[in-house]
């Protein structure tokens, strides 16, 4: 039985007087990857921002309801945000490298948070590169400016350097939506892999990519969480004919 990572009950946020999420009720299992999909605006991103606690930065919100991660209640106000931060990464749409080498994007916060010597940070960097899929690649210019890399290469970069910090939870929020075709196969194949290790949620508009790679499917539509389940049966039997419109494009 796969154990719960995260379990979400009654779980409501709002900016000001307007209400983002309406009562989410799910858990998220280890080894698994949840696809979150939804229209613009239905609150996929508010609610990987809860996750980690980046809510916390926006004046005038509200939080209610409850998020455990391993049993641990992660909304408590004198919640440690630094570990939660480092169990919890998060990797956004837009690639956005340090202007640094590649080498220094990944040893940077490790270097802050992890003690670590020069040996055990070089076999880190290869480690995490080689989990995102992008060490053959670079490996012959790790010194090089990450700048300079493509966008999908970016992207698998930022993937690593969240890796680096060895997370529990990896929060991905439309990753691939800037990128090619062979590009996003990549970051597809790339996540497949690391699914069993890690527990992984994926925000994505693009449905064909969460029937491609998720374990089970959350469709959020207007602050709700229509509908929940295993990836094949979402798509083939949804209990809710909203979903269905969705998945057939009748709207969204
Ligand atoms: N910082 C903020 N202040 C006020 N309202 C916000 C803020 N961020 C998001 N919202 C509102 O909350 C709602 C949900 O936004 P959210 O970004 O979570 O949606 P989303 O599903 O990620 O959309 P998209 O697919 O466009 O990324 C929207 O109506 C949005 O305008
Ligand atoms: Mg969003």
């Amino acid at each position: 039985m796969a154990k719960v990572k995260i379990q979400v009950r009654d779980l409501s946020f709002y900016y000001g007087a307007f209400q983002a999420l309406n009562s989410l009720n799910l858990d998220v299992f280890s080894g698994e990857i949840l696809g979150l999909m939804g229209p613009a605006k239905s609150g996929k991103s508010t609610f990987l921002r809860i996750l980690n606690r980046m809510s916390d930065l926006i004046p005038d919100s509200r939080v209610t309801g409850s998020v455990l991660l391993d049993g641990e209640y992660i909304l408590a106000p004198n919640y440690d945000l630094d570990l939660l931060r480092r169990r919890v990464g998060m990797v956004f749409a837009k690639p956005i490298p340090l202007p640094r080498s590649i080498y220094e994007n990944l040893a940077f916060a490790p270097r802050l948070h992890l003690k670590k010597s020069k040996a055990e940070m070089d076999a880190l960097v290869e480690w995490a590169l080689r989990a995102a899929q992008l060490w053959d690649e670079v490996k012959d210019r790790l010194h090089d400016s990450a700048l300079k890399l493509s966008g999908g290469q970016q992207q698998r970069l930022c993937l690593a350097r969240t890796l680096a910090m060895e997370p529990e939870v990896i929060l991905l929020d439309e990753p691939t939506s800037g990128l090619d075709p062979i590009s996003t196969a990549r970051i597809e194949e790339t996540l497949s892999q690391l699914r069993k290790d890690y527990t992984i949620i994926l925000v994505s508009n693009n449905t064909k990519q969460i029937a491609r790679v998720a374990d089970k499917v959350g469709f959020l539509l207007m602050s709700e969480l229509i509908e929940y389940g295993v990836t094949p049966k979402v798509f083939t039997v949804p209990q809710d004919k909203r979903t269905d419109d969705y998945i057939t494009g009748r709207f969204g």
